[in-house]
């Protein structure tokens, strides 16, 4: 049954679970013999995370962080808020970003710059959803699920005013519900 507020649905529980897999046992190919530490980016890629790390073979770490930008409006500008930070020290460690969806690319840009920063030994960023045309900074996912048009999405984690993020699918939000 499809929420009332949805548009139509983009992406089926079954189509999510088999790309999901998909790319969680080619990320596992290449730890095999490492203990990456996976990093969640909190809190529109929970459902992602948990699908993606029960496929995980390689022994793991899990690490969570809570990051928005600061300033609002069309063009992200300044830098990254940390909400909550990491609690282990990436100092060395294989890290693995996980993450919903990559937009503009300013999150994922500054994170990566981050824990590179802070000594990690290697940074992968993993997405979900990549809308590539609306990219402003020059950063890509290395591995991604879906591309997907510069839609309203929600559900499977993706909120709208945190809302609809325990929808099992991806759905386009209705019009009608972001521009009253
Ligand atoms: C979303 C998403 C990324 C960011 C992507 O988070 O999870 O972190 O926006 O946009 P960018 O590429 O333009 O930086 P959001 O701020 O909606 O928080 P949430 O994960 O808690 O929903």
């Amino acid at each position: 049954m499809m929420h009332k507020d949805c548009e139509r649905i983009m992406l089926t529980e079954e189509q999510l679970r088999s790309r999901v897999k998909e790319i969680a046992l080619e990320v596992d190919e290449r730890y095999q013999g490492k203990r990456p530490l996976v990093v969640g980016i909190l809190k529109g890629s929970i459902i992602f995370y948990s699908d993606f790390i029960r496929h995980l073979t390689c022994p793991v770490e899990l690490d969570f962080m809570a990051v928005s930008s600061y300033g609002s409006g069309a063009v992200s500008s300044g830098k990254l808020n940390i909400k909550k930070d990491l609690d282990r020290d990436v100092k060395g460690r294989d890290v693995i970003i996980v993450e919903d969806i990559i937009d503009s690319g300013f999150t994922l840009a500054n994170l990566k710059a981050l824990l590179l920063e802070r000594g990690a030994a290697s940074v992968i960023i993993v997405t979900l959803l990549n809308k590539a045309e609306r990219r402003e900074y020059d950063i890509a996912p290395d591995y991604n699920c879906f591309d997907i048009e510069n839609e309203f999405v929600i559900g499977y984690g993706l909120d709208y005013n945190e809302m609809y993020r325990s929808l099992p699918y991806i759905g386009i939000l209705k019009r009608s519900i972001y521009e009253k």
